[in-house]
């Protein structure tokens, strides 16, 4: 009965194909680690926002004068709705904690150079987007530090020379920070950007699957076809898409080996989730911060304006820079930098595993500089930590110029042809 019915729907819409090419069946390189969990772990976070999104969107009011108090209601009257919050607001930090781990294995390993370079722009567009949308719900609550934190990034677009002040006008549809603004971020915040985020999901995973996936060693699985041997081809049957074109070595089908894996690592992944959730769901106030469980006065000034965890290392890049225009620049080339590294790394060899103790040493000065300037970025300003700021902001650039410039000679170790483990 079963199959007569996937028979009659395979007929009208490829739904086994798609599933044996696209899941059952992806050749997926046997040495992947733990880093090869993150993507996973990123769709499952990514319908946790939506599940719990569209939960909390029932009971809460858009109005500026009903959403501090409607959240509130969800907190304590709505049967779950702390859950359901907590589960939002703890799901989108550990979003990002995923995506971060999930781009630094990208770098290590190589995975955006070619052919994966559309893989990794796409990639880009999403933690472009899921900045926005992070951005645009941490609005919603309506606390002071929703106010104040979008009265500061809206205020970034003022120092664009001649059409600046229009700009922030036309995007808070008003003269100030007011109801217009909330209500259409709640409109970009629920539809427009989870539409673009899940529209660019999928073709991220179509473009992996395209190219296929890279691997820590950064060695090709797929061979060109008819040079290796009978006995050394991955030993089961793909789809012809695959067989047609290459010879696939050192690769086994993502079911079942791994979906098992993927499986005890979001395990993992929950019980982590769940500490978080039950124990210290405002993580000491970087999840969420404590000035945001006051309702927002625009009469009132916080102590201290500081965005959340995730966006504190371009922060305190835009606050290392003396002129304000420069550094609204600066903090925007920080991250259109990352879309070009696919063309400033010039190495033939992927995986840092086999390239030289200088690029090694390279990619640690950039997750020092990103960590530390998250440090900066986060603490009130003081001459010190301006310093500091500055000189992070420096060496954080400086991954990208020096990586430009030693990568295209850069005395590399030899590559093993098959991939090791
Ligand atoms: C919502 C956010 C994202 C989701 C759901 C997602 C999903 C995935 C999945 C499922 C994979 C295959 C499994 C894996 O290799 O981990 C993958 C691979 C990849 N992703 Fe993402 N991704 C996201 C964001 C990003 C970002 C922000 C970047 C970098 C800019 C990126 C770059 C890559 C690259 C380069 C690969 C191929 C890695 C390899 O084969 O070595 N992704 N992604």
């Amino acid at each position: 009965m079963m199959s007569r019915l996937m028979n009659w729907i395979d007929k009208r819409l490829p739904v086994s194909n798609s599933l044996k090419l696209h899941v059952t069946q992806y050749p997926a390189p046997k040495n992947f680690n733990f880093w090869y969990l993150m993507g996973s772990l990123a769709l499952v976070v990514l319908v946790n926002q939506i599940v719990t999104g569209i939960w909390l969107t029932m009971n809460y009011d858009t109005s500026a004068t009903g959403a501090f108090a409607s959240i509130e209601y969800i907190m304590r009257d709505v049967e779950y709705g702390w859950l359901l919050r907590y589960m939002h607001s703890t799901g989108a930090s550990f979003f990002f904690i995923v995506v971060y781990l999930h781009m630094f294995r990208g770098l290590m390993y190589g995975s955006y150079q070619k052919p994966r370079e559309l893989l990794w722009v796409f990639g880009m567009l999403i933690f472009l987007v899921l900045m926005a949308e992070a951005f645009m719900g941490y609005m919603l609550p309506w606390g002071q530090m929703s106010f104040w934190g979008a009265q500061v990034i809206i205020s970034l677009f003022g120092a664009i020379p001649y059409v600046g002040d229009a700009l922030t006008t036309w995007i808070r549809g008003d003269y100030v920070i007011s109801g217009a603004t909330l209500n259409r971020f709640f409109a970009l915040h629920v539809i427009a950007l989870p539409l673009v985020l899940v529209i660019l999901v999928f073709l991220h995973i179509i473009a992996l699957h395209e190219v296929g996936s890279n691997n820590p060693d950064g060695v090709d699985t797929k061979k060109p076809k008819g040079t290796v041997p009978d006995e050394e081809k991955a030993p089961f049957e793909f789809h012809e898409r695959y067989t047609n074109k290459y010879d696939i070595v050192d690769s086994v089908p993502f079911h079942p080996y791994y979906t098992v894996k993927d499986i005890v690592g979001l395990a993992g992944f929950l019980i982590l989730f769940a500490l978080v959730l039950f124990f210290e769901p405002t993580m000491g106030g970087q999840f969420l911060e404590s000035p945001n469980f006051e309702a927002a006065d625009p009469m009132r000034t916080p102590e201290h304006i500081a965005p959340v965890w995730y966006f504190t290392p371009f922060y305190a890049i835009l606050a290392a820079v003396p002129n304000a225009v420069l550094g609204v620049v600066m903090m925007f080339l920080a991250i259109v930098v990352l879309f070009l590294v696919p063309w400033l790394d010039r190495s033939t060899v992927r995986s840092v595993r086999y390239r030289s103790g200088f690029h090694k040493a390279n990619l640690a000065l950039l997750v020092v500089s990103f960590v530390i300037l998250g440090f900066v970025g986060a603490l009130p300003p003081t001459e010190f930590w301006t310093v500091v700021g500055r000189i992070f902001t420096f060496t954080y650039f400086a991954f990208f110029v020096l990586l430009f410039i030693y990568s295209k000679n850069e005395k590399t170790k030899p590559v093993p042809e098959r991939v090791t483990k």
